[in-house]
């Protein structure tokens, strides 16, 4: 049987996703086709140089299977997506795949994003060569939505947004609309986080009084971030990329028992970076589900954030990662 290899970049969101939206009783969104959609707008980018690596044969036994980094993945995890992708592709047929990321997994590098999205591509390469039908962008989208929300968007290269509510993500702008962005990834520690994103969802969505705030701001700082992404305007869009990222964390905080996936290393970038912009540097921080900082600057001022950065804290030598706008789906056998 063929194998199909598909790469897949890491989706970082500028403005965040956090929290599914709850299907409605009776709809049948209850079901695997309806799971995963975000009750927030979101707006990424793809992480160029970053991927999951993702091989895949039509299985013969009759059984779907994930090895990943040569070990297999728990199968509960990826049962929703297989169904899923079943349904979707109209197919009865399992798949056996094998991936591995080229960055830490499960660490707050948004390797669930290039994982589910390069599954998806390659399980619907596999598929595609029996049926004859080649799948469109827009359902390997949503596809990929099933194993994880954000895989939606890293099916896109570039600019990418997943409104709330929405079953696929789209491309707001391709990666060449502002070649001068630049992604720094501070690399704070490889350890797998300890609650999964998708637990601390829930438990924010559940128990959190601050969800609901946090959910009636999404759409304003959405609309305002698409407008200073239209302007290229860093001085516009940093600000809303801080906002959405700290009010996001609030809502977990405000969760019971709370969420807090920083480390002590996270917050001394964070106030670094805040004494940066305080001397005048264009930069502003994002985290995410895990304890990395992620900065986004132009490229005429990366090299000096790194080396203000280091200047202050030496330990973070090896763990700069400067990153352009890329990524998106790619077929590499
Ligand atoms: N979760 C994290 N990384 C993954 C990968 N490469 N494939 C599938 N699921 C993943």
């Amino acid at each position: 049987m063929r194998e199909h290899v598909w790469r897949a970049s890491p989706s970082l969101a500028m403005i965040k996703y956090w929290g599914k939206a709850v299907p409605a009783a009776g709809t049948g969104d209850a079901d695997i086709a309806g799971s995963n959609i975000p009750a927030s707008f979101s707006l990424a980018v793809g992480l160029e140089g970053l991927y999951s690596e993702t091989r895949v044969r039509l299985a013969d036994d009759g059984m779907d299977r994930v090895m990943l980094a040569g070990r297999e993945a728990d199968p509960v995890r990826y049962a929703g997506f297989f169904s899923g992708l079943r349904l979707l592709l109209g197919v009865e047929h399992h798949w056996e795949c094998c991936s591995e990321n080229n960055f830490p997994t499960a660490a707050g590098l948004a390797s669930s994003s290039s994982g589910f999205a390069a599954l998806a591509a390659a399980c619907a390469a596999a598929s595609a060569a029996i049926t004859g039908e080649p799948v469109p962008h827009e359902l390997l989208s949503q596809a990929a939505r099933i194993g994880s929300a954000s895989a939606a968007r890293a099916v896109w290269s570039g600019f990418v947004a997943l409104r709330a509510g929405a079953r696929s993500a789209e491309q707001v702008h391709a990666p060449d609309w502002w070649p001068a962005l630049r992604v720094i990834v501070v690399r704070i520690s490889d350890l797998p986080k300890e609650a999964s994103s998708r637990d601390a969802m829930e438990l924010t969505r559940l128990t959190s009084p601050y969800y609901q705030a946090w959910l009636e701001d999404s759409p304003r700082v959405y609309a305002e971030a698409l407008g200073a992404l239209a302007a290229r305007d860093l001085g516009r869009l940093g600000p809303l990329i801080r906002a959405s990222t700290m009010r996001m964390f609030g809502s977990m905080l405000g969760a019971d028992p709370p969420v807090l996936y920083w480390l002590p290393q996270s917050v001394a970038v964070l106030q670094a970076v805040a004494r940066l912009r305080r001397d005048g540097a264009m930069v502003w921080e994002t985290m995410d589900a895990g304890p990395q900082v992620k900065l986004f600057c132009l490229d005429k001022e990366a090299e000096g954030v790194c080396h203000s950065l280091l200047g202050v804290l030496p330990e973070l030598e090896g763990r700069l990662l400067v990153l352009r706008v890329g990524g998106g789906l790619a077929r590499v056998g």
